[in-house]
């Protein structure tokens, strides 16, 4: 059989915060140390002919966190901005931002626009930044779109409008920082995606915690509710 390699991962990047606390630093030196390990992960898939990465950054919920730690957040991504879009040029890099608009300053939206604006002929790699999504955000608003456009809803027509229809589901889900939880991820692209956990903390995540991810991977069964058989006849 094929060896398996995943055209489409996806990561939540978590445990800024613990590798932030074991040092006595502030959270958001963890969180700088995460775009760090971001930066460098999309390097690795890229070497290994990954198609499509896309990371948890920012999530509906992460409002909910103390005034500082969220004010921090987005002057981290403002100033990812404004310094990483050259490098994304030269290494191929296609990013999108994925997730509600509504509720980021003006002057972060336009950070965002252009930045997408920048990369969009660039084919090496596609990176989705999710930035103040959820799942559950993205179904409402993809059937609300199908409602407007006066269209039937179906498992194709959902699909379609959910705001990654530009790169399909993922095919291997990574989660850092040891817990075993989607917290609100791409919870109907997840339907069939392999899961991998791995303990380590994020801004320590390098590429031999990726090469495990993906050799896990390779030994998985996608079965897509079908038996083992039907899959590898004798
Ligand atoms: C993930 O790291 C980054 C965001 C959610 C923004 P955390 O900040 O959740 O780190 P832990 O889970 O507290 O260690
Ligand atoms: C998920 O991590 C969100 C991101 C990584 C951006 P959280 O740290 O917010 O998840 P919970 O709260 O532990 O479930
Ligand atoms: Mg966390």
């Amino acid at each position: 059989m094929d060896k398996l390699s995943p055209r489409h991962v996806a990561i939540v990047m978590d445990g800024n915060g613990r590798w932030a606390k074991q040092r006595f630093l502030p959270r958001i030196a963890g969180h700088k140390r995460g775009v760090d390990a971001l930066k460098r992960v999309v390097r690795l898939c890229a070497q290994r002919d990954i198609q499509v990465l896309t990371v948890f950054a920012f999530s509906s919920e992460n409002w909910n966190r103390p005034q500082d730690e969220v004010s921090g957040l987005m002057e981290l991504l403002a100033l990812a901005l404004a310094r990483e879009v050259a490098q994304l040029q030269k290494e191929g890099v296609r990013i999108r931002f994925v997730g509600e608009r509504q509720g980021l300053s003006a002057s972060i939206t336009k950070g965002l626009d252009e930045a997408e604006r920048a990369t969009a002929a660039n084919t090496r790699i596609e990176l989705n930044v999710c930035f103040n999504y959820g799942g559950r955000w993205d179904v409402v608003q993809a059937a609300r779109r199908l409602v407007a456009d006066g269209q039937a809803i179906t498992e194709e027509a959902l699909s379609s409008a959910l705001s990654t229809a530009h790169c399909g589901d993922p095919d291997l889900i990574i989660r850092t920082g040891g817990e075993m939880r989607l917290s609100n991820f791409l919870l109907w692209q997840a339907a069939y995606a392999e899961l991998f956990f791995s303990p380590c903390l994020w801004p320590d995540f390098d590429a031999a915690d990726l090469d495990a991810a993906l050799a896990a991977y390779e030994g998985r069964e996608r079965r897509f509710g079908k038996t083992s058989e039907q899959l590898s006849p004798e």
